[in-house]
């Protein structure tokens, strides 16, 4: 069984290259992310606040995730729903580092985590705190990373897709209040292991990040 961790902040490319390697090395993609931004999304639909953890938890508790394989990537299904396209609302995306401050949202998640981790037979799982905190024995550990300009006008183009019409200042604003919190909060913050491979990818193109990643792993499995 080989684990394989890939962190780092939002619009470093690492949902891109993580599918990707795993499609190459026919493992399981598993995007930890997906996870808090579904627990954000029914707290919005049911009213439940940001700050409140037992609340918050147990809709945590309560989910039925499912990751399913597609022609793109990944569908997610939340309680049969498929949510892959709500998860990545403007909305979801301010409000998720607020819920994944909580300590027993993060139990429970982690958990699952390492629950899909240990089913599969291998896999390739992307966060903030994998190396470090949820898969800390991963054969091997990398932390994606651009500069903050890059990652906005990264993530502004795939917004823009879905119909989002503000500026790559607005994403910008919103991708550093994301890092802020999820670099700061006391549990798990967002960090590189001190094992694992730091890439810069601000001049790099996905597909050079990809084969950089799959021959590391190749190397090491
Ligand atoms: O990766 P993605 O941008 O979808 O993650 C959304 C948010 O979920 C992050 O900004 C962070 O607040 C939270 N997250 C986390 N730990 C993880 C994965 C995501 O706290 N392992």
């Amino acid at each position: 069984m080989v684990k394989i961790a890939l962190d780092g902040p939002a619009g470093a490319g690492k949902s891109t290259v993580a599918k990707e390697v795993a499609k190459r090395l026919q493992m399981t993609y598993v995007d930890s992310g997906a996870m808090y931004r579904c627990v954000t999304y029914l707290a919005i639909k049911r009213h439940v606040t940001m700050q409140d953890e037992t609340g918050l938890s147990n809709l945590a508790n309560a989910m039925q995730l499912m990751f399913i394989p597609s022609e793109h990537g990944q569908v997610v299904h939340l309680d049969g729903v498929d949510v892959t396209d709500a998860i990545r609302s403007s909305e979801v995306g301010a409000l998720v580092p607020l819920v994944a401050k909580h300590a027993r949202v993060r139990e429970c998640l982690v958990e699952k985590q390492r629950e899909m981790a240990r089913t599969a037979h291998s896999v390739v799982m992307d966060g903030r705190d994998i190396g470090t905190h949820v898969l800390p024995d991963a054969v091997v550990k990398v932390y994606l990373t651009a500069t903050l300009d890059v990652r906005a006008r990264r993530r502004h183009e795939e917004l823009v897709r879905q119909g989002f019409t503000g500026s790559v200042a607005d994403v910008m604003k919103l991708l550093h209040e994301r890092d802020e919190i999820d670099g700061r909060r006391e549990i798990a913050p967002m960090r590189p292991a001190s094992d694992a491979v730091v890439l810069d990818t601000s001049c790099l193109a996905i597909h050079e990040v990809t084969a950089m990643v799959v021959s590391l792993c190749q190397a090491r499995m």
